[in-house]
C-alpha cells in the first residue's frame, strides 16, 4: 500500500479496481457530463492544473499541444493517464501530492479544473484553500461535481443508506456534500454555481453543480 504523507492511502485492490471502472466508464460518464463540460471546460488556456485527473477523463477539453499538471495521488491512475495524454497529444506533469496540499507555488496557475474530485477529498475547504493559493489573481477554477440531493427527497435518503459501501468502494467518496456551499465560502470574488440533475442508474451520484470561480 502506498501512503502518501498527508493520509492519503491508495488501496491496492480498490486503486486499482477505480483507475478500471473510471476507464471502462470514461464513455458513458462523458455522455452525461459532456453538455456541462463543455460550457465550463470552455475555452481552457494552454496550460491548466487538474486535481484527480484520475485516467484522464477531461483530456478530450484540452487542445492537443497544451500542458496539464496533474494532481493525482492514486498511483494506479497514473499510466492511463499518460496513455490518454500521449494519443491525445497533451503533455502531463503529473504530481503524486494530494490536492490538500499541493506542490505549486502560490499565483502560479491561471486555471484549475476538476470533476467529481472534491466528493471524495479528504477536506473539500482545505482543498479550496489550495486552489486559492495557487491561482493568479483572476484566475479560475472550473468545476463538475456531484453533491447531496435537497433535504426529504427519494435520492437523499439514498444517498444517506449506501453511504458506507459508497465510500468504501469508491475510496473516500462521499455523495452527501454540500459542496456549492463550500465553494462559496472559499474566498473567491466571484463564484456561479449551476445546479442540475443527470439521468443515469447511479442514483446518488445524479444531483450535481457546475461553475466556475474566480479569484
Ligand atoms: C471519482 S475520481 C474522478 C476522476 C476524474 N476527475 C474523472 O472525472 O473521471 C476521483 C479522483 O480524485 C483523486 N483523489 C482522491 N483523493 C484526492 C485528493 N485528496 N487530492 C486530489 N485528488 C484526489 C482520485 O485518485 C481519483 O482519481
Amino acid at each position: 500500500m502506498s501512503v502518501d504523507t498527508t493520509g492519503y492511502q491508495a488501496n491496492p485492490w480498490r486503486g486499482r479496481f477505480n483507475a478500471g471502472f473510471f476507464r471502462a466508464m470514461e464513455g458513458y460518464l462523458d455522455w452525461h457530463l459532456r453538455p456541462r463540460k463543455a460550457e465550463v471546460f470552455a475555452d481552457l488556456p494552454d496550460e491548466v492544473v487538474e486535481l484527480g485527473s484520475g485516467v484522464g477523463a477531461n483530456l478530450r477539453y484540452m487542445p492537443p499541444g497544451s500542458r496539464v499538471i496533474a494532481v493525482e495521488p492514486n498511483p494506479h491512475m497514473h499510466a492511463g493517464l499518460r496513455r490518454q495524454a500521449q494519443r491525445r497529444g497533451i503533455e502531463v506533469d503529473i504530481r503524486d501530492v494530494v490536492g490538500e496540499r499541493v506542490d505549486l507555488p502560490d499565483g502560479s496557475a491561471d486555471t484549475v479544473i476538476s470533476s467529481l474530485v472534491l466528493c471524495t477529498v479528504t477536506d473539500p475547504a482545505r482543498v479550496l484553500a489550495e486552489v486559492h493559493r495557487v491561482l493568479q489573481p483572476g484566475g479560475r477554477f472550473c468545476f463538475v461535481e456531484h453533491v447531496a440531493a435537497a433535504e426529504g427527497t427519494f435520492t437523499r435518503r439514498v444517498q444517506r443508506a449506501v453511504r458506507r459501501p459508497w465510500r468504501w468502494v469508491f475510496e473516500g467518496c462521499s455523495c452527501e456534500r454540500d459542496l456549492a456551499a463550500t465553494i462559496q465560502a472559499a474566498g473567491f470574488k466571484h463564484v456561479t454555481i449551476q445546479p442540475y440533475r443527470i439521468h443515469s442508474p447511479f442514483l446518488p451520484f445524479n444531483t450535481q453543480i457546475a461553475g466556475h470561480a474566480t479569484r
